[in-house]
């Protein structure tokens, strides 16, 4: 797998992609458990989309099978025009060189027994060069890139002399030693306090502009989300419900799950602290037994009766390039127009019945 890249070529198109796990139910009975369903996504060299989503809605599962770190059940993924699901030998250890993540828990990814000069050469020991002087060079230079500067005293420091944001610059600088091509952010900043969150997300945005870095950056959080990346998908139940350029999915939502996550996201402006959001009620569904249909349609206060629940919408295309799975939007003429407006008098009329809250 070459450094290569065709610049025609987006760096990662994910095709149709499934992952079910099978977990054991009884002695002799499994149980599917679908993760991820269906799921296609392109990302071009230097973009960084966004995969926003409850708890369980499948987005950890769908980074890791982008790494080649979960089984692909169904579809593809494409990393520079080559199906990492064929990868093995050399070129799957090259394209592990190119494609890192990040984790969450800066805690529990370090080993505590590992001095922070260590931690950041692993990746080297296997990928890296193998003069151990170029290794040293390689170490501090990843460690001042991260800002852990003099990078000479960090290096022989172990993880528990450090601070939770401290920690997950080892973390970065341990996926930046190797010089990737793709990262994946796995909710990098929830798990270290408030004040070094937005640090944390400058230095990665940092580090994104200084190369060609293609990102997935998954979070539950879409206020960074549309800080942060080009473009937001929204993932529910394994699927994606909703995808767009981050400032138009947050200014202008389709998907009606989308709006009731952007009304759940807490008001900045204390003026308007009073005004009553409106918030979608219910749990998400259980990846072992998703609901028929669409799978937001028990909690959706605008489903459409007879059809939603019997009928999984698929992903369209509106005329404004936003993405939108929802019957409220449909493909074709049969109930609207796919402009980008909730379609027909009787969709509208069949919402209002069920007592519409999600407006955003
Ligand atoms: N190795 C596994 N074996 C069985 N089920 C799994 C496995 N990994 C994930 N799942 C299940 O797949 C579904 C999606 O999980 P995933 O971790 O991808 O969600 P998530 O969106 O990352 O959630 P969170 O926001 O809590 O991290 C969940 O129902 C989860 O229990
Ligand atoms: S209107 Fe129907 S298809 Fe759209 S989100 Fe609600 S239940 Fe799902
Ligand atoms: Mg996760």
């Amino acid at each position: 797998m070459s450094r290569e890249h065709d610049q025609t070529e987006p760096v990662l198109r994910i095709e149709e992609l499934s992952v079910t796990f099978f977990v054991r139910q009884s002695l002799f009975r499994t149980r599917p458990v679908h993760a991820v369903s269906g799921v296609s996504l392109v990302l071009s060299l230097g973009e960084t989309v966004a995969v926003v989503g409850e708890s369980g809605s499948g987005k950890t599962t769908l980074g890791r099978a982008t790494l080649h770190l979960a089984p692909i059940s169904a579809g593809r993924v494409i990393f520079e025009g080559t199906d990492i699901g064929e990868l093995e030998g050399k070129e799957l250890m090259s394209f592990r060189q190119r494609a890192q993540v990040i984790f969450q828990d800066p805690f529990s990814s370090l080993s505590p027994y590992m001095r922070v000069g260590e931690l950041v050469a692993e990746p080297l020991a296997i990928h890296g060069p193998k003069d151990r002087e170029e290794q040293h060079q390689r170490v501090l230079a990843a460690l001042e890139q991260v800002k852990l500067s003099p990078a000479e005293e960090f290096v022989e420091q172990y993880p528990h002399t450090l601070s939770g944001g401290q920690r997950q610059r080892v973390s970065i600088a341990r996926a930046m030693v190797l010089d990737p091509d793709y990262l994946v952010a796995d909710e990098p900043v929830s798990m270290i306090d408030a004040s070094s969150r937005a640090e944390i997300l400058y230095l990665l945005a940092e580090l994104r502009a200084q190369g060609e870095l293609t990102f997935l950056y998954i979070t539950h959080d879409l206020a960074s989300a549309r800080h942060f990346a080009d473009r937001i998908a929204v993932m529910y139940a394994g699927r994606i419900v909703e995808l767009a350029p981050s400032a138009q999915l947050v200014d202008e939502p389709r998907h009606p799950y989308t709006k009731a996550l952007l009304a759940a996201v807490p008001e900045p402006d204390p003026a308007n602290r009073l005004h009553e959001r409106p918030v979608v009620g219910g749990e998400p569904p259980d990846a072992a037994d998703l609901p028929a249909g669409c799978a937001f349609a028990p909690r959706c206060p605008a489903a459409i009766s007879g059809v939603c629940e019997v009928q999984v919408p698929p992903l369209i295309q509106l005329d404004d390039g936003h993405e939108v799975a929802c019957h409220l939007y449909p493909a074709g003429d049969s109930i609207g127009d796919s402009t980008g407006e909730p379609a027909s008098e009787s969709v509208s009329s069949a919402a209002a019945t069920k007592g519409s809250s999600a407006s955003g």
